[in-house]
């Protein structure tokens, strides 16, 4: 990859770490994204910053370790990049890793409730379902380790009592894990407040995973091995 090629990416972290603080998906300094550049080279956000004002100069180059490749003065690697190497090292067709705090999400996160019921075609088709990963301490070993089970099936999971975390094979559909997770937290949400959701039957929802088979949709789902 040309220095060119890696400084447009520098540019599309800042502008999807802009579009993740303005929805509101991030409070503060939270959240962290990382870009696949090389077999064993990645672009990330660097550790206390708000992912709504960065500019290509705050993003760091690491190696497949962790190990800082580059960064300026000033900046270093996200406290959770191991937690974003985890996910690298288990799929090898994932090249975009998008960790953030979104609010009804990361409410289900903290009330242990995974999203698992069938409410809408979208939700079914891309994500299937969205499992909570156990707690960890955030930027030790223990994330990575809760995370690793869901890895093969799930392109998107919860972690208990912290947010969310997404990754797909580009940085925007990775993001876009992030907002479909959010949605799909936001709808169920409100759904129980209106009596609860009228869960869709399973033939309706097999009839969904074979349009996702059809369809040859990219990534990992619990109904597509
Ligand atoms: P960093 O600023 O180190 O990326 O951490 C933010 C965060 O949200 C930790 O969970």
């Amino acid at each position: 990859m040309t220095e060119l090629e890696i400084n447009k990416i520098k540019q599309e972290i800042c502008d999807i770490g802009k579009r993740i603080y303005d929805r509101g998906m991030v409070a503060s300094n939270d959240g962290n994204i990382s870009v696949k550049i090389g077999e064993n080279e990645f672009l990330c956000t660097p550790t206390g910053v708000s992912k709504g004002f960065m500019t290509p100069e705050y993003i760091c180059r690491v190696d497949g370790d962790g190990n800082v490749l580059e960064a300026n003065p000033g900046f270093k690697p996200s406290s959770e990049i191991k937690m974003h190497m985890r996910v690298y090292r288990e799929r090898p067709d994932v090249n975009s890793v998008v960790h953030a705090h979104p609010m009804y999400a990361t409410a289900f996160a903290i009330a242990g409730i995974p999203l698992t019921q069938p409410i809408m075609p979208e939700a079914i088709i891309f994500l299937g379902e969205v499992p909570i990963a156990k707690y960890g301490t955030p930027s030790t070993d223990e994330i990575p380790d809760a995370v690793s089970p869901y890895l093969q099936s799930y392109d998107a999971v919860l972690l208990e009592n912290h947010g969310a975390l997404a990754f797909s094979d580009s940085l925007l559909n990775a993001y876009h894990k992030m907002e479909s997770v959010e949605f799909y937290a936001q709808l169920l949400f409100l759904a129980r407040q209106l009596g609860g959701p009228k869960e869709l039957s399973q033939d309706k929802v097999e009839r969904l995973y074979d349009i996702r088979r059809q369809f040859g949709v990219k990534g990992k789902h619990p109904a597509v091995k």
